[in-house]
């Protein structure tokens, strides 16, 4: 099998990405999940089912609430926690085959990113994700919904605890190249694997970028070319929060095509383009997740008040997003 990846690095071009055998570790949750049991990484206790009565019988070996994932990609979607025996059967009827079926843990999630050359990861500064659509984590699971970075998020005994037990052993398998993503949930028992990403994460790349210091086309041929050190990734302290500005009806449809105002007017913030397109001279929408409003500050909060302060500065029809980003974090800190 031939990614770009692969077919660049044939033709001595250097280029910063996974391989794509290495690549499944995103693409396929079964494939995923039974690497992860083989090397020993910590993730949740699961079974596979290629059918749905293979599903039913499965579940038989958990408690509610249960989670049910698709294997493939799905942009957030194929992930169900199902709380009763019904939401669980809807799911299995509703989600496609192959199946995992994992054990629900507890815990703080916690998105851990690290950049690879394929002998030494270097680890970017912790981020949350806010997957629910709504305010205090409810309703569907969407692509993301916002995120901040804050170093506190982990301890350096936390930082080096995932390093040694899901970063290198999976670095040094495979050989790693480009960025690797673990989604980890912070269980009373340690750090605990939800999903890997062959990739930076959306929206956790936003506030990462606003707190990068040091000079990311260098620590990118660094990646390339197998030279890379802890010392080409620098941060500010400032942590840095982005909301992102969704359409109408997503994540279930998206409108499209509404034209998009008072970007021209944000101040001490970045608005990063996800989904929207030029139509003449205005800037519309196109697509769910529309764009990233971004800002850094002296402490979470700064940062926070800075981002919606942007916020209410861009307005188009049917615009949706959650008031709530980072205060999960606020509320551990205070
Ligand atoms: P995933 O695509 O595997 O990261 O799952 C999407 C989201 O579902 C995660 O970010 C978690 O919020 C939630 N989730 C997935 N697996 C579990 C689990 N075993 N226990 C609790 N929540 C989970
Ligand atoms: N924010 C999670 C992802 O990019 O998949």
């Amino acid at each position: 099998m031939q990614g770009v990846v692969d077919q660049f690095r044939a033709l001595g071009i250097p280029i910063v990405g996974p391989t794509a055998e290495n690549a499944a570790l995103e693409g396929s949750k079964v494939h995923s999940k039974r690497f992860m049991q083989r090397l020993g990484v910590p993730t949740a206790r699961f079974h596979t089912a290629t059918t749905p009565n293979a599903a039913r019988e499965a579940l038989k070996d958990f408690r509610y609430p249960v989670v049910l994932k698709t294997d493939g990609l799905a942009a957030g979607k194929g992930v169900v926690i199902a709380q009763t025996p019904q939401e669980a059967e809807n799911a299995i009827q509703t989600l496609p085959c192959p199946l995992v079926i994992e054990e629900f843990l507890q815990g703080e999630e916690v998105s851990f990113i690290v950049l690879c050359d394929g002998k030494t990861a270097v680890p970017l500064e912790p981020s949350q994700d806010h997957k629910r659509i709504f305010d205090n984590d409810e309703g569907p699971n969407t692509g993301g919904m916002g995120a901040y970075s804050d170093s506190r998020l982990l301890t350096p005994a936390q930082r080096s605890q995932i390093l040694e037990t899901i970063i290198n052993p999976v670095v040094h398998a495979t050989q790693y190249t480009g960025f690797l993503y673990a989604g980890l949930m912070m269980t009373p028992d340690g750090p605990s694997t939800l999903e890997f990403n062959v990739r930076m994460g959306d929206p956790e790349t936003q506030p990462l970028m606003m707190r990068l210091t040091s000079d990311w086309g260098e620590a990118l041929l660094a990646s390339a070319t197998g030279n890379l050190t802890e010392n080409h990734l620098q941060w500010t302290p400032d942590p840095a929060t982005c909301v992102v500005l969704a359409s109408k009806g997503y994540p279930a449809s998206s409108e499209s095509g509404q034209p998009i105002s008072g970007i021209e007017d944000v101040v001490n913030a970045q608005v990063f383009h996800a989904g929207t397109k030029r139509d003449g001279d205005r800037i519309v929408t196109a697509g769910g997740r529309v764009l990233g409003v971004t800002a850094t500050g002296p402490t979470l909060q700064a940062s926070i008040d800075n981002a919606y302060a942007a916020v209410s500065k861009i307005s188009f029809s049917g615009m949706q997003y959650r008031k709530d980003i980072g205060a999960k974090g606020l509320k551990r800190y205070n």
